[in-house]
């Protein structure tokens, strides 16, 4: 058999064993009508596993719900800003840019830059969201859940911060905690092992604010977006997330009808939290375990094909053009169309769209599953949410091209009076997924500005605030207020 043919057989396998009869109820299943569940949170799973590591997504949603092991590899330079020359003699901060190991220096007249260098790859747990931001409303929920069992919004500020680390360092297993408050810092349990220090420099004398705020901003574009912060590499195969319902179903009715950025842990029962504990125990670090599909590249395939596109679809839409519209909708479903999906000559019933639907759902996915022996846990979950994200977008982009292909019928031009319907559909499906790249400054800003989202340690009181703006990266600087009104770091 040549490999075509095997491959093909593999996935006819698939599709046969997954959906039984084969043909008979594709009506049912593949029906463009059903979306789905509100309780449901393989989108959730989908944006937060595509955004890790990526500062402009996470401090949108600053509620991290990921935690999951990495490795900070060989040679990676780590910068701790200090009032003296001496080396910390227990746990303490480090971050991945001087800019902001720079602003732990808390007094003017001395400050000391120490720079370390990993001298192994350091086992490090990541916490995703704005982790590092000392706010009781939730970035800190899933590391207070690791370190004292129980979520502790009352433990939510920089007084608990050092027993905070020490509790998570005393876990063992790891060498180090990874978090974000517009950049990344690490919580290094030990300075004694797996890092050497490489200088230390005493610094000129300079308040923070308002060059090194400023520079410390401008330092967090540098991860926006994918790949984000590439000196630590996760290994997904092994990651938690608090959004999987099989993992921690008691919050599922803690999230029901809020708003995303309201979810968070609070809530969480017991045993959840046993279960929770429990999979970051059996975290191991070494020969890598789990299928090999790189899942980091599967997700972001799916982003790229359809971020941008979904916006243009908007535009247009916003701009009343169907016709335009469908034209794009025909391009987006290319390798789905079938020659053999042909509408009925009468009637409004899109069943004949079904096998449409399924190819462009399972396109992504389908011979994915055929690695499932040796699938984790955690990667049983990743191909679940990206078949749960393509099938819904799969579904309302179908549909909308299938209304397209009914009205066509008869007819040689799409009626302008479908735009508004997809309009809504389209806004709906962008509102459920989510996804960081359709928050931008509108217009694009100036060169020398940078596009920025309120939030700590800054412009805590704008936290809630989704609409980002321009801030001018030099003088006269605009958009800060300065650090002694911010919340410490
Ligand atoms: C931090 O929270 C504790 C209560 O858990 C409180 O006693 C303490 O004053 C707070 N510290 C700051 C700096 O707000
Ligand atoms: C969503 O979850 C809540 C809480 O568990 C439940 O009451 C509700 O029925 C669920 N909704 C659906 C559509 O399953
Ligand atoms: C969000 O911010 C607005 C002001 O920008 C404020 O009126 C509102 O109360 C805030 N909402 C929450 C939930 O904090």
């Amino acid at each position: 058999m040549s490999w075509f043919l095997l491959l093909f057989y593999l996935v006819n396998t698939i599709i046969a064993r997954t959906q039984t009869p084969l043909l008979a109820n594709i009506a049912d299943e593949w029906g463009l009508n059903a979306p789905p569940n509100p309780n449901s949170t393989g989108h959730l799973v989908f944006d937060t596993v595509s955004s890790l590591l990526q500062h402009w997504p996470n401090t949108q949603y600053h509620t991290g719900h990921t935690i999951v092991p990495g490795t900070i590899s060989t040679g990676t330079l780590l910068y701790h800003g200090r009032g003296d020359a001496h080396p910390p003699t227990a746990s303490e901060w480090v971050s991945t840019d001087p800019e902001f190991g720079r602003l732990f220096c808390t007094k003017i007249e001395s400050c000391w830059l120490l720079t370390f260098i990993a001298t192994r790859p350091l086992r490090v747990l990541y916490f995703d969201g704005s982790s590092a931001t000392k706010a009781p409303d939730g970035p800190m929920d899933t590391q207070d859940l690791l370190a004292w069992g129980v979520v502790s919004p009352e433990c939510a500020n920089v007084s608990w911060e050092y027993r905070r680390m020490e509790r998570l360092c005393s876990m063992g297993g790891f060498d180090a905690y990874v978090r974000m408050q517009l950049n990344f810092e690490i919580m290094l349990c030990s300075f004694t092992d797996g890092v050497q220090i490489a200088s230390g420099s005493h610094l000129e004398a300079e308040p923070i604010f308002p060059h090194h705020g400023y520079a410390f901003v401008h330092s967090s574009k540098w991860h926006d977006s994918y790949p984000g912060e590439t000196r630590i590499q996760l290994d997904l195969t092994q990651l938690v997330s608090l959004y999987d319902v099989e993992l921690a179903p008691s919050l599922v009715a803690h999230r029901a009808g809020q708003p995303r950025h309201a979810h968070r842990l609070l809530g969480i029962d017991e045993r959840d939290t046993a279960a929770v504990l429990e999979r970051v125990r059996a975290i191991t670090f070494g020969p890598g375990i789990g299928s090999g599909v790189d899942w980091q590249a599967q997700f972001q395939v799916i982003r790229h094909r359809y971020a941008t596109r979904l916006e243009l679809l908007q535009l247009t839409l916003d701009n009343g053009a169907a016709e335009h519209a469908f034209h794009q909708l025909q391009i987006l479903l290319t390798p789905y169309r079938l020659r053999s999906a042909i509408p009925p000559p009468a009637g409004r019933d899109t069943a004949w769209a079904g096998p449409v639907f399924r190819a462009c759902a399972q396109g992504h996915t389908a011979f994915t599953e055929s690695m499932q022996a040796a699938f984790t846990a955690s990667e049983w979950l990743l191909l679940s949410t990206m078949q749960e994200t393509t099938r819904e977008i799969c579904r309302v982009l179908v549909r909308m091209w299938a209304d397209g292909v009914l009205a066509l019928r008869g007819s040689s031009a799409i009626p302008d009076s479908l735009a508004p319907k997809w309009k809504t559909e389209v806004d709906a499906l962008v509102g459920w997924l989510g996804w960081s790249e359709w928050t931008k400054c509108r217009p694009a800003c100036a060169p020398d500005e940078s596009c920025y989202l309120p939030g700590a340690p800054f412009s805590m009181e704008q936290w809630n605030v989704t609409e980002p703006r321009c801030i001018r990266l030099i003088e006269p600087y605009s958009g800060l207020r300065s650090l002694a009104s911010a919340r410490a770091f």
